[in-house]
């Protein structure tokens, strides 16, 4: 008999996607295959994302089609931050659903499967898990699966922030830190098969083992994973403003393996909205600490999140989020119109920015951004920099596409690359996301 197969349909943020890799992890050790089509896919799951109503909507419509058209032999899970949500309760909308599963319930989906086979009626697992002894960290990808130079490598579950517009700490639960012993085992095991760049996940990645008796704090993890393993470029996502203290900025200063990059969650540049959205810093705190970062690695890309349209937010606390950004510099940006979310505390403030509003300054914000992203990415015409293949051109044209250790892509003449290679690119020319170059020469 053939194999049973699956697809998973993926939304939302790395935390998602990375928990794909992990169910596909599971369902291969069950013998499931992946399906090359959702029409002849055995077993159908939606891997969904609540942060904003624009990404709850548009999985229920995803759930909407396929259950439209569903095959009596197959089954369907819906799992993730919705998921978590909503619960049982998406069964009165789609009682087609076989499965239901919360973020932290992946490891029980062989049992639920079977639950579901025996007894043929909706199986629902969304308990939160908040303790350490409790909680199961799965380690990616089973042993044949990996391949490819980079891969994530969760290191905490939860977030313990109380950022008042944010659903997030609702669906994903408080803290817990994994192992540091588990993390390094697990990125030293991805090199051995063929990784040589690791992004740390989480989704507060720097509050990384608060009050953790080892003392193992998130500057001392990248240090540990730096020294314990032959890993030669560590990234992480996301930060937090607050917790970036002198642990990260000695690493910053000291550690070659530790990327020229940040993404650090600006969200307003005005201290009155930064205080409505309980973000815990102001324009000064983090002004502070992006100089010091900037002191101890001058090249260092430094991107962000922003949220336009928080309740209330006036036209000049907004031109003061335009003027900081004019004045920080970030090399990119990924910007929002702030999406009331239920049971948040800012669910309770009116949603009092016309939508009219929000968008002319989201695009605002987006038309700023790209001329200093553009004006950043022009500073590297000429430079040579080390660049981590990892396919091609997207564009196709025969080039070979990676990173730099800036985190900006670069596509370059050559297709003969090996992927995995870190080599040399000269860079000829700039673009609003990206970089054109040529290849120098192999570097390592
Ligand atoms: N833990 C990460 C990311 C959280 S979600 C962090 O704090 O950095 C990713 C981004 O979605 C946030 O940074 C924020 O910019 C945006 N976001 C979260 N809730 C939102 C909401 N209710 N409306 C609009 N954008 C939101
Ligand atoms: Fe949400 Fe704030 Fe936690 Fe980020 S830090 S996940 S924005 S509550
Ligand atoms: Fe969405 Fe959950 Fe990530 S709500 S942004 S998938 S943590």
């Amino acid at each position: 008999m053939d194999a049973k197969t699956y697809i998973i349909k993926t939304f939302g943020c790395q935390m998602n996607e990375h928990d794909t890799q992990k169910i596909g992890g599971v369902l291969g050790g069950l013998g499931f295959e992946p399906a090359r089509f959702e029409e002849e896919a055995d077993f159908i799951l939606f891997n969904t994302c609540t942060v904003r109503e624009k990404a709850h909507q548009k999985a229920f419509s995803a759930i909407g089609r396929t259950v439209a058209k569903k095959r009596p032999i197959s089954l369907i899970a819906v799992c993730g931050c919705m998921a978590q949500e909503e619960g049982a309760k998406l069964l009165s909308r789609f009682p087609e659903i076989d499965i239901i599963f919360g973020p932290d319930q992946i490891y029980r989906l062989p049992e639920l499967l079977k639950t579901r086979n025996e007894t043929g009626r909706p199986a629902i697992a969304t308990e939160l898990i908040n303790s350490q002894e409790d909680y199961h960290f799965l380690d990616s990808v089973p042993a044949m699966r990996f391949h490819g130079p980079t891969a994530y490598v969760t290191i905490m579950k939860g977030c313990n922030s109380h950022c008042s517009y944010c659903i997030v700490p609702k669906v994903r639960g408080t803290e817990v830190y994994r192992p540091w012993r588990d993390i390094v085992r697990e990125v030293q095991y991805l090199v051995e098969k063929g990784c040589r760049e690791v992004t740390l996940l989480g989704q507060n990645v720097n509050s990384y083992g608060t009050g953790a008796e080892d003392g193992v704090r998130f500057g001392k993890l990248i240090r540990l994973i730096s020294d314990n393993t032959d890993v030669e470029r560590i990234r992480f996502t996301s930060p937090h403003p607050k917790d970036v203290d002198c642990d990260l900025i000695e690493e910053y200063a000291t550690n070659p393996k530790l990327c020229s990059h940040i993404h650090l969650p600006l969200q307003s540049g005005s201290d009155m909205v930064l205080r409505r959205m309980r973000r815990a810093y102001n324009r000064k705190t983090y002004r502070a600490k992006i100089e010091k970062l900037r002191k101890v690695r001058p090249s260092i890309a430094i991107s962000t999140d922003m949220i336009v349209g928080f309740c209330g937010e006036t036209e000049a606390e907004f031109q003061s989020t335009l003027d900081f950004l004019q004045e920080i510099r970030f090399d990119y940006i990924y910007a929002f119109k702030y999406s009331p979310r239920p049971d948040t505390e800012a669910h309770q403030f009116p949603d009092d920015v016309p939508p009219g509003v929000k968008e002319k300054r989201l695009s605002e914000l987006f038309t700023l951004q790209a001329k200093i992203s553009h004006e950043i990415n022009q500073s590297y015409v000429g430079r040579t920099e080390a660049v981590l293949v990892e396919g091609e051109d997207k564009l196709g044209k025969g080039r070979s596409q990676g990173r730099t250790e800036t985190n900006k892509i670069a596509n370059f003449s050559g297709n003969d690359v090996p992927i995995g290679v870190i080599v040399n690119v000269e860079i000829k020319k700039a673009n609003a996301n990206s970089l054109e170059g040529i290849l120098c020469q192999k570097s390592r």
